[in-house]
């Protein structure tokens, strides 16, 4: 893309900066056939992407892009350039949360219906099992209306990355919301850690400071460390109990989103019945936005719009990889692949719970055609099964893979 002359791909004006960070630049965005606003996360690829990630990206990003939740800034579509990634976000326009918090705390009503949104947003991924792990004010947006918007979930593979650059805690970044868990490198639950962060927020929002802070960083990851802090006089009594089991240092014996649900200071103002669309733990993992997958249309703008050989291929080689998307368990899809091979009479292997290769057929000028087959789970019972081709011929793949391969995938044998 050329950001000079400020369109992007023929597809969406640039307009200005709304904001940076040490990885990503935001800047406003329109669509130039619809005219819709956008927000476009522009991420330098060379900085972010190691090739542990690839996998763990992916699938987030395809996550994201099948799952929509009101509370949870869209993500539209993922285009990728050699050098850039540029994610287009849903544009939200109330600016951030915590902007409303400078004239200090905010009245218990107004900071409990932002804790629920929030909840509810953060219970919805974690019944996908994507984590945030970085939830911060910046990632804390207000819509026109008022309602809170979650950004940057699902992008948390980025946000890992930052950490292991050492980046995120060493020049920039507070660890002001972290899960003490993640300070000292314990391994940790990425749920735990959110409901941590949830934690430092509410206390903010009710409170107007911060929980943990001190001049000294040592001395402020001691205190988050040890769960030290102090409720300011004016801090709603009934509250409290819920902020203190969420600032559980302990991560095993913290708070789960189930239970903060049930709590009844969170519960206030939702109505006794149970069947709140705000609440996180009623969401389960099945409850795609409906036309999220199913539709032949979306598919192939997910492809064409993820550009995945663009973004994790940097030959830019397109004619070597074919991507689906199937509603199907893994086993099926890899009994599928056997037979597959059975009847093209291609040696199939398993190489572990992901890969599988299939070899053989005719060859061509350039040896027999192999197949590497990746099977990548998106969500319970979809998956996103990439050919690559290793060995022979790319017409002949072609060729095998639109005429046989694929249709046997998507149907039966
Ligand atoms: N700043 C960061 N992300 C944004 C978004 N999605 N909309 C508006 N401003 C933002």
């Amino acid at each position: 893309m050329d950001i000079k002359s400020g369109i992007l791909m023929h597809r969406y004006e640039i307009g200005k900066l709304l904001g940076h960070g040490n990885f990503a630049k935001v800047y406003h965005g329109r669509n130039l056939v619809t005219g819709m606003s956008v927000a476009i996360k522009i991420i330098d690829k060379n900085k972010v992407l190691k090739a542990e990630m690839m996998t763990h990206i992916k699938r987030e990003i395809l996550v994201m892009r099948l799952v929509k939740h009101p509370n949870i800034v869209h993500l539209h579509e993922v285009l990728a350039s050699k050098t850039k990634i540029y994610f287009i976000l849903e544009y939200v326009k109330g600016g951030e949360l915590f902007d409303r918090l400078t004239k200090g705390k905010l009245k218990e009503d107004s900071a409990r219906t932002y804790f629920q949104q929030l909840i509810s947003a953060v219970g919805f991924c974690h019944s996908r099992r994507v984590y945030h792990r970085d939830l911060k004010p910046e990632n804390l947006l207000l819509d026109d209306e008022g309602n809170l918007k979650v950004s940057d979930f699902g992008l948390s593979a980025l946000a890992e990355t930052k950490r292991q650059d050492g980046l995120l805690h060493t020049c920039c970044g507070s660890p002001a919301y972290v899960a003490p868990e993640i300070i000292d490198q314990r391994g940790y639950d990425g749920a735990k850690a959110d409901i941590w962060s949830c934690g430092v927020v509410l206390f903010v929002l009710l409170a107007g400071f911060l929980p943990f802070h001190d001049s000294n960083l040592i001395e402020m990851y001691r205190k988050i460390a040890g769960g030290r802090f102090r409720y300011p006089k004016s801090f709603p009594v009934e509250a409290k109990s819920l902020v203190s089991k969420m600032l559980d240092p302990n991560p095993m014996t913290r708070i789960s989103i189930v239970d903060i649900v049930e709590n009844p200071w969170f519960r206030t103002g939702l109505g006794c019945e149970r069947s709140e669309p705000v609440m996180g733990e009623r969401m389960v993992s099945g409850d795609l936005e409906e036309t999220g997958y199913c539709n032949a249309f979306d598919i192939i703008s997910l492809s064409r719009g993820l550009n995945l050989s663009g973004l994790f291929n940097d030959s830019g080689e397109d004619e070597k990889e074919v991507r689906l998307l199937l509603k199907q368990p893994a086993c099926a899809i890899f009994t599928k692949l056997e037979e597959i091979g059975k009847i093209l009479k291609m040696k199939v292997v398993k190489n572990n719970g992901v890969l599988v290769k299939m070899e053989g057929l005719t060859s061509g000028k350039n040896g027999d055609l192999v197949i590497d087959f990746e099977v990548l789970e998106i969500l319970h019972d979809v998956h996103l099964v990439e050919a690559g081709l290793v060995g022979g011929d790319r017409l002949e793949f072609r060729e095998v893979m639109s005429e046989h391969i694929r249709p046997a995938l998507k149907s039966g044998v």
